[in-house]
């Protein structure tokens, strides 16, 4: 397993394989790696060449007051995972290499990134959004694999792509859960037990929601409400029945759309959504 620690030698390395004609896939992540990530690795195996994981703790998508510090970093497994899941190359830069003294350059999706998280979390995207076009322009793979369990960052990212000519194949994959429904996460190891069983709440209301929609429900304000009576023993967020395109709010199903939510369970902010295509 090749491990690049800076940009110049990711680069360097991804040139030479494309050179011989051969892909690159990038998966990026924050490490703390679990199935929903081998899910990713192995679409990226399947299908290009070269796989390269990305593991950055990225501080520019973090507030002050988030959990940086105590974010789980667990560098060794991830390696074996990595390699079993049939990837070739880690790039693990350093958060100086990333942000050097003096960096001033961040990239915004206007609008996209204001809704949904980025209401609570108003500095998140400008983050995602900057770290990814960092990664994008270190590896420079022919496509990058992006889980849809973080819907509204897969927009964003795609939005992104096309709006600055990246060149690159955005390829998402569906949500990978625990048998009991939970959607796997790398702050999952923050619950307690107890936590965890409440955390469960989350997926219910989503597939309560689905039910609904499957049943022919078409009232928005309906199900996000039937939805939200169901997370009990949490602090809700949002719940939101959005446009699976431009993420704006809907009246009425009549289109592809996405019921997500957000919550807290104890300090843990848990995420999670599913497509309905309308
Ligand atoms: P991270 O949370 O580590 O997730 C990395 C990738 O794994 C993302 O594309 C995410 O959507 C996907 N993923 C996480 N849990 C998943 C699950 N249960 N099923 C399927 N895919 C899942 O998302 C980030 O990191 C960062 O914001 C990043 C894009 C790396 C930028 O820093």
């Amino acid at each position: 397993m090749k491990i690049f620690r800076t940009p110049g030698e990711m680069r360097r390395w991804s040139f030479e394989q494309r050179a011989r004609g051969k892909s690159v896939g990038l998966v990026p992540t924050m490490g703390a790696l679990h199935a929903g990530h081998r899910a990713l690795v192995e679409a990226s195996a399947a299908r290009d060449d070269f796989t390269v994981v990305s593991i950055f703790v990225n501080p520019a998508q973090f507030a002050p007051h988030e959990d940086f510090d105590k974010y789980p970093r667990a560098f060794e497994g991830d390696c074996r995972l990595i390699e079993e899941a049939g990837a070739h190359a880690i790039y693990a830069p350093d958060a100086a290499t990333m942000y050097p003294e003096g960096y001033a350059t961040y990239i915004e999706v206007k609008g996209l990134q204001d809704g949904l998280c980025g209401k609570t979390r108003p500095h998140f995207f400008r983050g995602v959004a900057t770290v990814v076009t960092k990664l994008f322009n270190a590896v420079q793979p022919d496509r990058a694999y992006f889980g849809l369990k973080d819907g509204q960052q897969a927009v964003i990212i795609q939005r992104m792509t096309k709006d600055l000519d990246l060149g690159v194949e955005i390829v998402t994959i569906p949500t990978v859960r625990e048998a009991d429904g939970l959607a796997m996460s790398s702050r999952n190891a923050y619950l307690s037990r107890e936590e965890r069983e409440r955390g469960l709440s989350l997926s219910r209301a989503l597939f309560h929601g689905q039910a609904l929609m499957e049943a022919g429900e078409r009232d928005a304000a309906r199900i996000v409400e039937e939805a939200r009576a169901m997370m009990t023993d949490m602090k809700v967020d949002y719940v939101e029945l959005v446009d699976a395109a431009n993420l704006q709010p809907v009246d009425r199903v009549d289109g592809p759309v996405m019921l997500t939510m957000a919550a807290f369970v104890g300090n843990t902010r848990l995420i999670d959504n599913i497509k309905f295509k309308g």
